[in-house]
């Protein structure tokens, strides 16, 4: 089988660095926000291109806590994609604020330009929960543009789209905040939870580091309501000293197997979903439209070859179950939405993946019934 990710590969380039890493933790005997979470901290804002990293506990924890550092609370209006990762909705119903879910473009992200139409009919929302899918970058100069037509407060959720750029700009420079999430399958991922808040303000970037330890803003003096959602030591310290020197490479690699399948997928009913303009993806996700019906067809022929297939995701957010008691609301149909929903199929991409394996890919795809 040619799986979605290959973690065995992985730990057998990684091995002997995670355990150096483990036993650099272990006898330091310094486990919760020490020396390990700051380093890495520094580190992730460097390579990000921002001025300040805040590790947090997840990626769903890294937007509700940048949200409520940025005044979100309850009754809140705040847009969003109704094509995401659930947390990204979770995080905004946590808060008792409600999302408002606009329309994606052919891409699979929200689209902006029906954005700029509801918010000028909705002065109530100053919230925006943009998301940079499968990797790719929305466009960051039109979203720049929202943000100061509408003042708007912005969390991006970056947690697939390290390193991807729009303009030459990485994702995460464009809204006061950027989340992201270190889950395993991320391109950066940690060995469990793990997620981190990015900022250039420094009062945002101290009000979060407060909010992320109980609302600790000295020992033992708590000036607000906050949480318990802390990076550990030993994710930090993976994360830095074993994963964080390899993502350029491993998102290099990504990117060639984009490249190959660009050019080697060769049938009529299978879409590659494409890149906004001006935009570099960091390949986190290789997404395919098939026609809906066929949809359920492709998946098992893709099994029955030995290739692994994923659903990048195939329930909008208006209609998951969790919703049915939360305030929430809908702007249209979200057609395009549903249709990617119904439509998408992810194939394999990660850095291990050989040439051997991507040919296999490609021809298997270009092989199939439709
Ligand atoms: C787009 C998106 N947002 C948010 C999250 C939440 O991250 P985590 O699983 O670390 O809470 C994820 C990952 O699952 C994601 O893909």
């Amino acid at each position: 089988m040619i799986p979605l990710n290959d973690f065995q590969r992985q730990w057998d380039e990684i091995r002997a660095d995670v355990l150096a890493a483990v036993e650099t933790v272990g006898s330091s005997g310094w486990y919760i926000l020490g020396g390990e979470v700051a380093a890495f901290e520094k580190a992730l804002a460097e390579q990000w291109g921002l001025g300040h990293s805040v590790g947090v506990a997840s990626g769903l924890d890294a937007i509700e806590i940048s949200l409520k550092a940025l005044g979100c609370g309850a009754g809140d209006a705040v847009l969003t994609t109704p094509l995401s990762a659930f947390a990204t909705t979770l995080a905004i119903v946590k808060l008792g604020a409600i999302p408002v879910f606009a329309d994606c473009d052919q891409y699979g992200l929200i689209d902006l330009e029906q954005c700029r139409e509801i918010l000028r009919a909705r002065p109530d929302i100053r919230y925006f929960v943009p998301v940079h899918l499968y990797g790719q970058s929305l466009d960051l100069a039109a979203l720049r543009s929202l943000r100061d037509e509408f003042d708007l407060r912005i969390v991006e959720d970056c947690a697939q789209s390290i390193l991807a750029t729009s303009g030459g700009l990485p994702t995460g420079s464009v809204g006061q905040m950027a989340a992201t999430s270190f889950y395993p399958t991320k391109n950066l991922g940690a060995f469990g939870d793990g997620g981190a808040i990015l900022t250039n303000d420094e009062a945002l970037a101290a009000r979060v580091r407060c909010l992320r330890d109980y609302g600790q803003s000295s020992k033992y003096r708590h000036s607000e309501i906050g949480y318990n959602s802390r990076l550990d030591e030993l994710q930090a310290a993976l994360l830095r000293r074993v994963q964080l020197p390899r993502l350029t490479g491993w998102t290099e690699h990504r990117g060639l197997v984009a490249a190959r399948y660009n050019t080697g997928l060769r049938h009529a009913r299978i879409r590659p979903m494409g890149s906004p303009r001006d935009s570099n993806s960091c390949w986190h996700l290789y997404p395919v439209m098939v026609d809906a019906e066929r949809k359920r067809d492709f998946l098992s022929w893709l099994k029955s070859q030995g290739v692994g297939a994923g659903e990048h995701y195939p329930i909008v957010m208006p209609d998951q179950c969790a919703l049915k008691n939360a305030a929430h609301q809908s702007i249209g149909e979200c057609a395009q939405a549903r249709k990617i929903a119904l439509g998408e199929v992810s194939l394999p991409i990660h850095p291990y993946l050989t040439e051997e394996e991507i040919g296999r890919v490609i021809e298997v795809c270009n092989r199939w019934g439709g």
